[in-house]
């Protein structure tokens, strides 16, 4: 097997998510229509080259007649995609309710949801019942597609009940786990009803990319700097930081139609500093905290009124879970009450647009922005801020990113950090960023891309896929001592 340089690929790699790359849209009975899926999951792992892989997971349409799925299946195919089909019963369960309405907000630490605490209390057996039915249903097409010699890379948090699946099917599969979000404290994923099970389970897998303290705390197991033990099995733990595929990015900026694109751009907004937010429209992202900083960087700094636009481009997203629809509301709310505020006859502080860019308007935006602002409550890593500094060379522009980005890890040095729940703090960022001298943003610029452009997408794959290797392979060698 090769690939398309002719070079010969490394591995075969089962990648096993939820999202697939591309969400498909019924055009008829037999025909569909394949457009990207959006998310930090999917950019990471597009960027990962080296391998012969397949992708096994959600196309995020409901398709309940047989025609439909054969046509399905064959059109992903071409993309080596492999759907599991999931009804709607299992959606609302499964996907809206147990993953994202009480995994996704207590593992970035906000807690359940507000409003109706009780009702999720009461509906968690049987979300929990729906997600291991779910899980089960994708160890299946894993099962019926996998081949002794392939790696199988299950990930995040709606698949942690898979690693025991497919061992049950095969001990001998090599199965790594990697979550993307951040892991919680074992004080908040000890709330979770199921919690020792999930943890049990992500414990089958080979390889884990982190979580040692929760298994020591809530499964009293002993961690030990190679993972965690139990019942004389060792699953290797460690931390692998995720990056994007920069060359890409590098590379798009060279095309003539961003070019063009970025010519418009700098002409539309002569005159006025961009600022950028892009985001999913989701309650980890601190949208509603970004944009009332902007307004307290406004009210304190009135000779910068008509001269800086915020940009803020959110894709809706889990547009079925209440909490999201709430979000939306309140962001359009903000966005509204204070472009009443600021706005003059001719310009509006604030462009927030609730939709998905494509790959090059993007890649325009990013290198026309003189400050990019990410303001998460809580994340996994956020690859918005890598993208941004990959796209950044001739500009140099300023990165401002909340301390509970994982990003802060490694961007920290050249970024301004702000705590995104103290408006004030943000608010005076916005003034030093807009204020900083050349030299000190080439500076911070420099150290970023260099991180950007060295921890990639492709290392963060190889680095796991073949620590994974070697951990089956110690394995083996402990077990026939
Ligand atoms: P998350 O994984 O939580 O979505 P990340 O920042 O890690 O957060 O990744 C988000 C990915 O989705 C990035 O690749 C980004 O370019 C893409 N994305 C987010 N919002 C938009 C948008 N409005 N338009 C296009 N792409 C978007
Ligand atoms: C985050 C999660 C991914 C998810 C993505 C988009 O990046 O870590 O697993 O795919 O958000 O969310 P969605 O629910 O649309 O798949």
């Amino acid at each position: 097997c090769e690939r398309q340089d002719g070079r010969p690929f490394r591995q075969r790699l089962l990648v096993v998510a939820n999202r697939l790359p591309v969400s498909a849209v019924r055009r008829g009975e037999d025909s569909w229509s394949l457009e990207m899926s959006a998310g930090g999951l999917v950019t990471a792992l597009l960027g990962v080259k080296e391998f012969e892989a397949r992708w096994i997971g959600w196309a995020g349409v409901n398709v309940p007649d047989e025609i439909g799925q054969k046509a399905l299946s064959k059109a992903l195919a071409e993309k080596r995609c492999i759907p599991v089909f999931l009804d709607e019963e299992i959606v609302h369960q499964y996907y809206n309710g147990y993953c994202n309405n009480i995994l996704w907000p207590l593992f970035h630490y906000l807690g359940l949801p507000q409003e109706d605490r009780l009702a999720t209390t009461r509906s968690f057996q049987s979300q929990f019942a729906a997600y291991k039915k779910a899980n089960q249903m994708f160890a299946d097409v894993v099962n019926a597609h996998y081949e002794e010699g392939a790696v199988v890379w299950c990930h995040d948090y709606h698949l942690m009940y898979l690693p025991e699946c497919l061992k049950k099917y095969n001990s001998k599969m090599k199965v790594g786990w990697f979550l993307h979000t951040p892991f919680p404290s074992s004080e908040i994923h000890r709330m979770l009803p199921s919690r020792s099970e999930l943890l049990r389970s992500v414990l089958a897998a080979d390889l884990v990319g982190h979580f040692v303290s929760a298994c020591t705390r809530i499964l009293g197991l002993e961690g030990t700097p190679e993972g965690v033990e139990d019942q004389g099995r060792l699953t290797r733990v460690a931390a692998f930081p995720i990056g994007i595929d920069s060359e890409r990015f590098i590379h798009a900026l060279k095309l003539p139609q961003v070019q063009e694109h970025i010519k418009e751009l700098k002409e539309r907004f002569a005159g006025r500093k961009v600022m950028l937010g892009v985001d999913r429209l989701d309650m980890i992202k601190g949208i509603p905290q970004k944009i009332l900083a902007f307004e307290k960087f406004l009210e304190d700094n009135p000779s910068w009124r008509d001269k800086v636009v915020l940009l803020q481009i959110a894709v809706p997203t889990r547009t079925d879970v209440p909490e999201y629809q709430k979000l939306t509301s309140q962001v359009h709310e903000i966005v509204g009450r204070i472009n009443g505020r600021f706005g003059t006859l001719t310009a509006v502080p604030i462009h927030h647009l609730d939709r998905s860019l494509d790959f090059h308007a993007l890649c325009a935006l990013y290198a026309v922005t003189d400050v990019a602002l990410v303001a998460s409550l809580r994340d996994g890593m956020n690859l918005v801020s890598y993208e941004f500094v990959a796209c950044q060379e001739a500009k140099k522009g300023v990165l401002i990113l909340s301390e509970f980005a994982g990003a802060a890890q490694s961007l920290g040095a050249g970024a301004i950090l702000v705590n995104p729940w103290n408006i004030t703090e943000v608010a005076a960022s916005i003034g030093q960023a807009l204020n900083m001298p050349a030299e000190e943003r080439e500076k911070r610029h420099h150290h970023n891309f260099k991180h950007v452009t060295t921890h990639t997408a492709q290392e963060w794959a190889e680095t796991f896929v073949s620590e994974l290797n070697d951990t089956v392979v110690e394995a083996q060698l402990r077990t026939s001592k």
